[in-house]
């Protein structure tokens, strides 16, 4: 990718490309400010960086036909409201990091988009990359968070934060408030792969309104749980949330309230899984999460529940549903031995993934 960018981008003078990521655990968990266990993908948005004479933001991607371009002349910049393309994630980043004078960006990748593994963040976290040097990288996490909020999907941080600070052959457990990430090492004998459902995931339309709702759904039991006022789930106090969760009036309050905190609680044991080698206990966890997600988050699609059973049966450990879900992949498990197995019987649409390295900004 990085080649064809270059032959399209010749006088570039920056790079930079940043990671989709897949979650192993902890679906749903982030925007309660609770912690998530995901790993950066060996699939990258890259982005060209140059200088040009006209006193605009030029953004193209290499593939016009399929993603047009926009010229956004400097000083509508800051106004540009969202028009719902993929050019939004560049100017959500944009506005932050305004250039100084005229700019292009040329875009290209291969996170396969709408699929759950977090192009979009990818692009804004790329954009923020070519625009300027990242500083901090878990405060630049939260600006980017904040960022993309532009779109219009009020996402809860780790997708960001993955992008920025992954590390090769390791998840991460990334807390939140602020940005704090302990590199867990993957087993050598685990495999991860992702397999699509043909559904596709987007970050608008009826996904984004679904997902907006968990949050706004989470946001209303925390303070019914005693939270303080604009308080998250992760603020509600005592040992006991999980059993007053399910207790709550309100049976749906109760039933997403109750998963997030199980589902926090899967990190944990998933990070002490890994730690032991214990690929068995990953397994049980990935099912219970994958369960949660289908009957009490209520956020998986028959097409998905159909892979996740397609996957077990073919050999995988654990299966579930990843990112916001609505459709989108599936992730599963396996030991490295089944791994090829495993891909050829999820069809054309599955791929074994290593845990990569962060978002890289290279001058040229
Ligand atoms: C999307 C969001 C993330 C996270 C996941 C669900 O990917 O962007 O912040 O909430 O959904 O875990």
């Amino acid at each position: 990718v990085r080649q064809r960018l270059l032959e399209t981008a010749p006088d570039a003078r920056i790079i930079a490309s940043a990671p989709g990521r897949v979650n192993l655990i902890g679906e749903h968990t982030d925007y309660n400010g609770l912690p998530v266990l995901p790993l950066a993908i060996d699939r990258r948005v890259w982005i060209a960086a140059r200088r040009i004479d006209e006193p605009t933001l030029q953004v193209r991607s290499i593939d016009p036909e399929r993603y047009p371009g926009e010229a956004i002349p400097l000083v509508a910049l800051a106004a540009r409201a969202p028009s719902g393309t993929w050019v939004d994630y560049v100017v959500a980043a944009a506005q932050r990091r305004p250039p100084a004078r005229g700019t292009e960006l040329v875009v290209a990748g291969d996170v396969p988009p709408e699929a759950g593994l977090s192009s979009s963040s990818a692009l804004v976290v790329a954009a923020f990359m070519a625009l300027a040097d990242p500083g901090d990288r878990a405060e630049l996490a939260d600006e980017a968070r904040c960022a993309e909020r532009y779109v219009g999907t009020l996402s809860g941080g780790m997708d960001q934060a993955i992008s920025l600070l992954g590390r090769p052959g390791h998840a991460l457990r990334i807390d939140f408030r602020p940005v704090r990430v302990e590199a867990v090492p993957l087993p050598a004998d685990l495999a991860v792969v992702v397999a699509h459902s043909g559904v596709r995931a987007r970050k608008s339309g009826a996904a984004r309104a679904g997902y907006n709702a968990r949050v706004q759904e989470c946001a209303r039991a925390a303070v019914e749980l005693g939270a303080p006022a604009g308080g998250l789930l992760a603020d509600v106090p005592g040992e006991d949330r999980l059993t007053r969760a399910q207790q709550l009036d309100d049976p749906l309050l109760a039933r997403r309230a109750a998963f997030v905190f199980a589902e926090a609680a899967r990190v944990a044991q998933a990070v002490r899984a890994l730690r032991a080698g214990d690929v068995e206990q990953l397994w049980a966890l990935l099912n219970a999460s994958h369960r949660g997600l289908r009957d009490d988050y209520e956020v998986s699609h028959p097409a998905v529940d159909a892979l996740v059973e397609a996957a077990r049966d073919a050999g995988a450990l654990g299966a579930r549903v990843v990112g916001a879900g609505f459709g989108g992949c599936i992730v599963a498990v396996c030991r490295a031995a089944h791994a090829d197995g495993l891909v050829a019987a999820l069809g054309s649409d599955a791929w074994r993934f290593a845990a990569a390295g962060p978002a890289v900004r290279e001058q040229l």
